[in-house]
């Protein structure tokens, strides 16, 4: 049941009332790739800009002071808004992707670990939190999926080892929309007092996150696939943890004193945070989950399940449609993802298609090769939705779907 004023939460987001070729209303259905911003977040980073920059933690002036402030006014706002114990658990990093190679990078040079270590991950896994660990040195288990994204949790339990240095897995899968099993996940990992690191990149937008309820060991977002800004993210991390891994880069705010013979580090959680933060993008993300949170966590969800449930109706009705991730016998249902394959006609020819009518769509193997060698597939076509799309939306993806399917 939709009890969101979309109309004028569409209103807070410009973009959407661009006419894509001159002619035909935008709809963007692009969402897990990177979100649209609102006015909010928008103008409080102008507002910034224009009013009180100057670099962080370093000046004794005025607007540096204020700067700062706002800067670890925002750190409060993520931990509050992940239910992190203290501010010292939140690292800012550039999004998933740097956090994922933080911790890799960082657990690689810790000391004891040697001698082939190995990372647990699983068959969903985004190219991020596949490479960053095959970089760092460790090798990979694989936990197994079965045809529609669910993971072999048997098989799971007999891939721990004595070289098992961390499990890190998706929270939902990129591709398919799969919700993975996170609280077993997490429990049968500290079962083996392995820690575990949970890629929430297109979860955290989505549904409420509380750390500590999921107890995993470190958390990862994107600030932008949650109306924020580009170029800002963040590593939850349990203190424990953060304070047993050494620095990832060097420079900045990360010290604390330094000699040409011997450097000591910074408390957390600026350890982690080399070089200037991006500090006008943390009160942008910051402005973000205000955002988010004047709408309502469970109504934004409630709204995107219903627009989902409703596309996966209208788009199976298409004869020669096949949705990945939904399973109408056993009612499995994506979270936000639509992956889909419409007979022989290319993902590619059908994004293509797409746009030319106004929608945006994803299209290709959505950096998650492994998982599409597994499916068999090379590509999809992806629509993916954020809380100000509508059903009309969907009645428009469909009709060109028709429409396509039709030239073909
Ligand atoms: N990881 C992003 C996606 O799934 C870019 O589209």
């Amino acid at each position: 049941m939709n009890t969101l004023d979309i109309n004028s939460i569409r209103e807070q987001f410009p973009i959407l009332s661009r006419k894509i070729y001159d002619k035909y209303p935008l709809v963007y259905l692009d969402n897990a790739a990177t979100t649209q911003k609102p006015r909010l977040v928008v103008e409080s980073m102008s507002e910034e800009y224009y009013n009180v920059n100057a670099n962080v933690h370093r000046g004794v002036h005025f607007l540096s002071q204020q700067a700062t402030d706002l800067h670890e006014a925002a750190r409060e706002r993520v931990r509050t808004f992940l239910n992190a114990r203290s501010t010292s658990e939140i690292v800012f990093t550039r999004g998933t992707t740097e956090s994922i190679n933080l911790v890799a990078t960082s657990l690689s040079r810790m000391k004891g670990i040697a001698g082939n270590p190995e990372i647990i991950v699983s068959s969903l896994e985004h190219h991020s939190n596949i490479v960053s660990w095959q970089l760092a040195g460790f090798r990979l288990c694989v936990i197994p999926m079965d045809d529609d994204g669910g993971l072999d949790m048997e098989a799971y339990r007999h891939l721990f080892t004595e070289r098992t240095c961390l499990v890190s897995v998706t929270h939902v899968s990129n591709v398919l929309g799969v919700e993975t099993p996170v609280s077993d996940l997490v429990r049968i990992a500290h079962e083996h007092n392995v820690p575990i690191l949970i890629d929430g990149a297109q979860s955290a937008p989505h549904r409420t996150i509380d750390v500590q309820a999921l107890d995993c060991d470190f958390f990862a977002l994107s600030g932008h696939k949650m109306y924020g800004p580009t170029g800002i993210g963040v590593l939850y991390g349990k203190e424990t943890w953060l304070d047993r891994l050494p620095p990832y880069m060097g420079g900045g705010e990360m010290i604390k004193n330094v000699s040409f013979e011997h450097t000591t580090f910074n408390a957390l959680p600026y350890k982690f945070e080399a070089g200037t933060p991006d500090y006008i993008a943390t009160t942008g993300l910051a402005r973000a989950i205000d955002f988010i949170e004047g709408i309502g966590m469970d109504a934004l969800r409630a709204h995107e399940e219903d627009l989902t449930r409703y596309a996966v109706e209208r788009l199976s009705g298409i004869e020669g449609m096949h949705i990945y991730g939904y399973n109408p016998s056993t009612g499995q249902m994506p979270h936000g993802v639509i992956s889909f394959q419409l007979g022989n006609i290319h993902h590619l020819d059908m994004g293509t298609l797409l746009d030319r009518l106004g929608i945006a769509v994803r299209t290709g193997h959505h950096c998650a090769e492994p998982l599409m060698h597994r499916l068999g597939i090379e590509g999809t076509c992806r629509a993916s939705f954020a809380l100000y799309n509508t059903r009309d939306e969907v009645d428009r993806l469909a009709s060109a779907i028709e429409r396509i399917k039709s030239m073909f």
